[in-house]
């Protein structure tokens, strides 16, 4: 899909992965709206970016209808999704203090997984109004991660909500297939992010030890620049793609 004159909604846009997102989406001359919570920077993006700023919770169902109307509104409609919003719980399967907490593990797949797939049938709605383009209305793109096929001790709620991600991209995509709209995830390693940003650069070294090449953090734009290609490539569909630098996770 040609990206310049599209209307794209980029949710976690305030800031990390999204927010790359965001600024080399508007770069190629697409008209951006940033979701996000509430004091975040989302605000100050989207004026950078001359779009427009909905603060949303993804766990709130009521709240992500709204925001998402009110920007596909202020757009003139939407032809570009890309959803990063999304965290996880650091607990094993069973701690000293007894089983992982079942809320926890439950809020976890709430977050990632189930407002993943709340923004897509929503987003997709929308873009089935689109007049094609080259048989095309829209790209959606979620945001995985390599836990979800090698997840470490301790991440046992994150890798199932991002597996779950994963898993149904394909579907997903063949469901929208006949509308002509595709949807892929995005499954990064260790990214230098606003979520990262505690880690300090010698327990970075530690966890990007066991990439191929580069042993280093992922830049927020090297995610931007992979969200771009998908959306200018339309026989990539369907599918989790890995961007890790060779990484495969250990145990720990
Ligand atoms: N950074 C990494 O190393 C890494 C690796 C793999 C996967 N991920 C995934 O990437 C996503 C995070 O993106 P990032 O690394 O750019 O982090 P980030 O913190 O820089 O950006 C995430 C954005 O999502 C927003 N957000 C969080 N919860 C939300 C909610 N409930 N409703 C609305 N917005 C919400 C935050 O406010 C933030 O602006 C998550 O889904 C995470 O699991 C990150």
């Amino acid at each position: 899909m040609e990206i310049k004159g599209k209307k794209a909604v980029i949710v976690g846009g305030a800031s990390g992965m999204a927010r790359a997102s965001a600024e080399l989406l508007h770069q190629k001359g697409a008209d951006v709206a940033i979701l996000d919570l509430p004091n975040t920077a989302g605000a100050e993006v989207a004026a950078e970016l001359d779009g427009t700023f909905h603060e949303v919770n993804v766990l709130d169902d009521a709240q992500v209808e709204t925001a998402l109307a009110d920007a596909v509104a202020a757009l003139g409609g939407l032809h570009i999704a890309v959803n990063t919003a999304g965290g996880g719980v650091a607990k094993r399967t069973l701690t000293k203090e007894g089983p992982h907490p079942i809320d926890e593990f439950r809020r976890t797949i709430e977050l990632n997984l189930v407002g993943t797939f709340n923004l897509n049938r929503l987003q997709a709605f929308h873009m089935s109004t689109n007049e094609p383009e080259d048989g095309e209305r829209g790209v959606i793109i979620d945001t995985a991660s390599i836990a979800a096929f090698e997840g470490q001790i301790g991440q046992v709620a994150y890798s199932a909500a991002k597996a779950g991600i994963a898993g149904m991209t394909l579907t997903m995509a063949r469901d929208l297939g006949s509308l002509g709209i595709r949807v892929l995830a995005i499954a990064p390693s260790l990214f230098s992010t606003g979520i990262t940003k505690g880690i300090p650069d010698e327990f970075a070294e530690v966890l990007t030890k066991d990439a191929a090449f580069p042993k280093r953090m992922g830049r927020a734009e090297e995610y931007g620049k992979l969200a771009v290609a998908i959306v200018e490539n339309p026989m990539l569909n369907g599918c989790c793609i890995r961007l890790d630098a060779g990484t495969r996770f250990a145990p720990k």
